[in-house]
């Protein structure tokens, strides 16, 4: 019987499919596994179903010499070492699809409590001490008509964009190559970064993070955007250089932030929490009830498939499972 670790709980769905045919450990405390823990799972089992959060380098994937497969129950795999599975022949999964809705409603969560200062509103209503209805109280910024940038139009990118719809917002999107969906379902334009960063209202982040993305926003883009726009990010907190998104927010560069990711997670940058102009989420994007139990079927299926020598629809290095 196969052996597999599971790094912390998910969705019963997922843990008794992978019952009917391994043996299967999970991670008994309900926090992130240590990196003891970590390795001695992955030296112990021949599959490895990983949370985000845990960083899955050479070191862990070559722990016992036996690991086959590591099923990341996330579309990002910004955590994993992909290179050095494939050297070592681990095939790697992530679960793309199930989560991109939910994602993008987040994002959208996100933008409206940005917009119509949600937090603070709620914050002073629960203090006791509102005094009741007043013209010039939490006076937000319209959604409706303006304009949105997508950074990244990929699966969830592009649903946020769709989901504009309603709204009859201008949608502008920068990314390597065209979405017809998103020019088609919304009237999108591509354009270039600069042109989005100057132009848009709300600006809204979805790519995966990597060395060419990282701190995609940083100084020069926060002294380029509008005063009045604001910034969400559903992605990867690095994304963002964290500390001059701070320095932005303090000195009024940009409107205001909501954010789901944090650079350092899951710490936050000095100052980010006395703001009252950002709205801090707790990298809840997919956290639906049926998006995580979606993904936790689909982080075992993959790992049931890998384990059985197949690569399987979401595997990310096929070419491991390619013999002869
Ligand atoms: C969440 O951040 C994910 O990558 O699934
Ligand atoms: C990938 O990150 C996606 O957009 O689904």
């Amino acid at each position: 019987m196969k052996k597999v670790y599971v790094s912390r709980a998910i969705s019963d769905k997922g843990i008794e499919l992978l019952r009917r045919q391994c043996d299967v450990r999970v991670q008994a405390a309900d926090r992130p596994a240590t990196r003891e823990e970590l390795l001695e799972g992955a030296d112990w089992a021949d599959g490895l179903l990983s949370m985000l959060c845990d960083k899955i380098d050479e070191e862990v994937l070559s722990a016992g010499g036996g690991l086959k497969a590591v099923a990341n129950y996330a579309v990002g795999y910004d955590n994993i070492d992909l290179a050095a599975a494939g050297r070592l022949g681990v095939g790697v999964s992530n679960t793309p699809d199930v989560l991109t809705h939910a994602t993008a409603e987040m994002a959208w969560a996100l933008l409206f409590a940005v917009a119509r200062q949600v937090v603070p509103s709620d914050r002073l209503m629960r203090s006791g001490r509102w005094q009741g209805w007043a013209p010039m109280e939490f006076v937000g910024c319209d959604v409706t008509g303006k304009t949105l940038g997508i950074i990244g139009a990929g699966r969830i990118g592009t649903a946020m964009g769709l989901m504009s719809s309603g709204f009859g917002m201008k949608v502008i999107y920068w990314n390597r190559s065209a979405s017809p969906r998103l020019e088609e379902g919304v009237g999108a334009q591509r354009v270039e970064l600069d042109q989005l960063i100057e132009e848009s209202d709300f600006i809204s982040l979805h790519l995966p993070l990597n060395d060419t993305s990282r701190h995609l926003i940083g100084k020069p883009q926060f002294e380029a955007m509008k005063p009045t726009s604001c910034l969400i990010n559903t992605g990867r907190g690095a994304l963002i250089d964290e500390a001059a998104l701070v320095d932005a927010l303090r000195k009024g560069k940009i409107a205001g932030a909501g954010l789901d990711v944090y650079e350092f997670e899951p710490a936050m940058s000095k100052g980010l929490a006395d703001l009252d102009n950002v709205v801090i989420t707790t990298h809840t994007g997919s956290a639906t009830s049926g998006s995580r139990g979606d993904m936790a079927v689909m982080a075992a299926e993959n790992l049931i498939a890998m384990l059985d020598g197949r690569a399987g629809a979401q595997c990310l290095n096929a070419k491991v499972f390619r013999h002869g």
